[in-house]
C-alpha cells in the first residue's frame, strides 16, 4: 500500500470538518488499541482515520464486522485501494474470473456436484412468486449469470424471454455459442457489464435473479444496484438474491474478492435500498462444510 499517498493534511481536513466524523474517530480509537502492532505506524502518520472513513463509506453495513477479523492495514488495500484507476476489490475479482473456465465446474468452484440440488431449490423458491396475481412470465434478468447455469436450469423454463448480465465476455460468449443450445434464441440481450456500473432498463423484468454475485459488490454498490433494479421491475416483479451467508458477521475472501455477509447484514442493505423483504429460505441439502446459502425475495 502506498501509505505516502494519503497526507496528514487530508486527515486534518476531514477530522475538523464535521461532528458526524466523531463516529469514525470512535471506531478508530477502539481498533487502534486492539491492533497496536499493525496499526501503530499508520496511527503515527495520522492516516488511520482517513482509511476508516473510506472503508465505512464502502462497507457501511459490514465495516465493523470486517475490522473485527482483519486489521485495517490489511483490509484497506484489498478492498478500497485503487490500482490503475480501479478499486482493488473489483480488480482482484476480474483477475480471478479471467482464469475460471467457462463451464459448470467453473461456475460452482469445487462443488459442481451440488449444482442440481441448487437448481431444484431455486425452482421451488421461484414458484412462490410467479403466477396469477404474482409476477408475470414475460422476461427475467440473470445478473452475474456466468455461462447461464441458472438461466438454463431455472429461468428459461419459466420465462418467455431472458437477458443476462456478467462482467466476463468469455462466459457470455460460451452461453450464446454453446451452453444454452437452441434456447439462446430466447436471450434478448447479453450485457457485458460490471454490475456496479450497470443500469438495467426500466420497467422490463418480472424477475431479477442474482446468484453468487451480490458477494462481489461492496455494500454501497450493492445497495445502489438494488435501487436501480427496483426501477426495472414490472408490476408484481421481484428480485431474488441467492448467496453464501456468513454464520456470523462478515467474511472476506481476498482470493476471489467476495464478501459473505450474515443474513441480517444483507437484509439491512436491502432495506436501505428501499426494498421490502418478502421471504427468506435456506437452501437445503448442501454439505455442512460449506457456508449456508440463503435465498431472499424482495420487491
Ligand atoms: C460464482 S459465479 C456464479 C455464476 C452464476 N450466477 C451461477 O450461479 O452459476 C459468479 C459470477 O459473477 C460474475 N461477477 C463477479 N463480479 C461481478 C461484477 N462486479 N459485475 C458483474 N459480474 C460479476 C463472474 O464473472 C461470474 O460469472
Amino acid at each position: 500500500m502506498e501509505i505516502s499517498e494519503i497526507s496528514v493534511e487530508d486527515e486534518h481536513d476531514e477530522s475538523s470538518s464535521s461532528s458526524a466524523n466523531v463516529e469514525y474517530k470512535g471506531a478508530h480509537q477502539a481498533f487502534r488499541d486492539r491492533w497496536k502492532q499493525t496499526d501503530d505506524t499508520m496511527c503515527r502518520h495520522s492516516m488511520s482515520f482517513h482509511l476508516h472513513h473510506t472503508l465505512r463509506s464502502e462497507f457501511f453495513a459490514s465495516y465493523l464486522y470486517l475490522l473485527e477479523k482483519i486489521p485495517l492495514v490489511k483490509l484497506f488495500p484489498v478492498t478500497c485501494e485503487y490500482i490503475k484507476g480501479e478499486k482493488q476489490f473489483y480488480y482482484r475479482a476480474q483477475q480471478f474470473y479471467e482464469d475460471v473456465p467457462a463451464s459448470e465446474e467453473g461456475m460452482m468452484g469445487d462443488f459442481v456436484e451440488i449444482s442440481n440440488i441448487d437448481l431444484e431449490g431455486s425452482r421451488q423458491f421461484l414458484k412462490r412468486f410467479v403466477g396469477p396475481g404474482k409476477a408475470g412470465t414475460h422476461c427475467a434478468l440473470d445478473c452475474g449469470s456466468g455461462i447461464g447455469r441458472v438461466t438454463k436450469g431455472v429461468l428459461l423454463p419459466v420465462f418467455e424471454k431472458m437477458e443476462m448480465a456478467d462482467m466476463m465476455e468469455h462466459f457470455l460468449l460460451h452461453a450464446h455459442e454453446q451452453y444454452l443450445g437452441e434456447d439462446a434464441d430466447r436471450i434478448e440481450t447479453y450485457y457485458c457489464f460490471n454490475l456496479q456500473e450497470f443500469t438495467p432498463p426500466k420497467n422490463k423484468y418480472d424477475v431479477i435473479w442474482m446468484q453468487w454475485v451480490a458477494c462481489h459488490l461492496t455494500d454501497k454498490d450493492l445497495m445502489n444496484f438494488l435501487f436501480r433494479c427496483k426501477k426495472s421491475l414490472r408490476p408484481n416483479g421481484v428480485i431474488i438474491i441467492k448467496d453464501n451467508m456468513a454464520r456470523q458477521g462478515c467474511k472476506l475472501d481476498p482470493i476471489d474478492s467476495s464478501i459473505s455477509r450474515h443474513l441480517d447484514i444483507m437484509k439491512s442493505i436491502i432495506v436501505k435500498a428501499g426494498l421490502e423483504v418478502l421471504a427468506v429460505e435456506r437452501q437445503e441439502g448442501f454439505p455442512e462444510i460449506i457456508m449456508p446459502v440463503w435465498m431472499i425475495a424482495m420487491k
